[in-house]
């Protein structure tokens, strides 16, 4: 067996295959409502044969947003277009996934193509932004954040659990809770963002608190039969990476005993100030630290589209599922692509039959 090719099972969802698309926001929202090009987007996506497709990371509040074009899930609204995606995403084969988060203190930003830096305050796209201290993350994003009260941090925590509960009736089947890169999650995580003296920051304990007790509220509103998974920073590649990914394994064991699922293993980007040895698959090592030392499913990201690497990561049990992020957006077929590549018996069966069929039976000259 092609280990890429292998199906998945988690809780009572099972994946055609190791291959799942991350969260990659589009930008192209307004007031957080999906629109034709979401569809559009994730229909193509879909319908190209990987086992995942995770929609773009969804504001659980509107000042918890990107930008202002950040697709969010803080009302029904919102809920009725994103059931629309969830349905496109079944119907081509693929499980339905969802990101949901806040942005923290990098919130309130201009769309990559404008320039990713911070949108001013009293510019009419732009707000306040709130975060665990009142520290700026500096770079292209120096606007200082309010520091959360304890009333924030519970009305942040009610909003993750209202989009899972409306991630849940729109019919996504996977939820990914966003605690990676940098956003509020990670904040409160990292030291240098969490200079809190109350029970969210401090020591590891206090620096955790705001997680699990995220993770422990959605716990009680997503389905015990479906997947409930995060994503985390586990290293930042900051000159303290030692001492961060071990925190992180100690956090990942802890995210396990509170009712995850998978941690879907990434950088932290906390700070503009890092170093990461980007290059082929360049988290697999770390990503396969965490699987064996937290006892977790995981998946990772950063550069594994070449096929044979992909299947490499699989085959030797460094990650479960493998995230194709930048080749899918290039090419929706990647997962056929690979197939051929890695002499699949009937490459053409990993897309839905109606394209399959064809392609094996009168095969296309290349
Ligand atoms: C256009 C774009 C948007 C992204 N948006 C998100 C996001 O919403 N949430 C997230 O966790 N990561 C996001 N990422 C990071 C991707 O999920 C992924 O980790 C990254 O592209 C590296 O994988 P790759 O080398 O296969 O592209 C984004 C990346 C891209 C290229």
């Amino acid at each position: 067996m092609t280990a890429l090719f292998t199906p998945f099972a988690l809780k009572d969802v099972t994946l055609r295959n190791r291959i799942a698309v991350p969260p990659m926001c589009q930008y192209m929202a307004e007031d957080g409502y999906v629109n034709d090009w979401h569809a559009a987007h994730y229909a193509g996506i879909a319908r190209g044969g990987a086992g995942l497709v995770i929609v773009e990371a969804t504001a659980v509040s509107p000042e918890g947003r990107i930008t202002h074009a950040c697709t969010g899930l803080w009302n029904d609204g919102q809920a009725v277009g994103m059931a629309r995606i969830a349905a496109t995403i079944k119907a081509a084969g693929a499980v339905p996934g969802i990101q949901i988060g806040h942005a923290g203190r990098k919130a309130s930003s201009n769309r990559p193509w404008e320039g990713a830096d911070h949108v001013p305050n009293d510019d009419p796209r732009g707000w306040q932004t709130i975060a665990p201290s009142a520290i700026a993350f500096g770079g292209d994003l120096p606007k200082v954040p309010l520091a959360m009260t304890l009333d924030d941090i519970a009305r942040v925590k009610q909003n993750f659990v209202d989009a899972a509960r409306r991630a849940r009736d729109a019919g996504f089947e996977w939820l990914e809770l966003h605690f990676a890169h940098g956003y509020l999650g990670q904040s409160f995580f990292n030291v240098d963002a969490n200079r809190r003296t109350d029970a969210y920051g401090g020591s590891f304990e206090g620096r955790s608190r705001f997680l699990l007790e995220t993770l422990a509220a959605v716990r009680e509103v997503w389905p015990e039969h479906l997947p409930l998974t995060a994503r985390m920073g586990v290293i930042e590649y900051d000159g303290r990476d030692e001492e961060t990914l071990a925190e992180s394994i100690e956090l990942a064991r802890r995210f396990k005993a509170g009712g995850l699922d998978l941690l879907n293993v990434s950088v932290g980007f906390s700070t503009p100030d890092v170093n990461i040895p980007w290059g082929p698959a360049f988290l697999a090592p770390i990503a396969e630290r965490v699987r064996r030392e937290a006892g977790l499913p995981v998946a990772a990201s950063w550069g594994i589209d070449s096929p044979p690497i992909a299947n490499r990561v699989v085959a030797d049990g460094q990650m479960d599922l493998v995230m194709i992020g930048r080749a899918m957006l290039a090419d929706p077929h990647y997962p056929y692509r690979a197939a051929k590549e890695l002499k699949l018996d009937k490459p053409s069966w990993v897309l839905p039959a109606p394209y399959a069929h064809w392609l094996e039976r009168y095969a296309i000259a290349e």
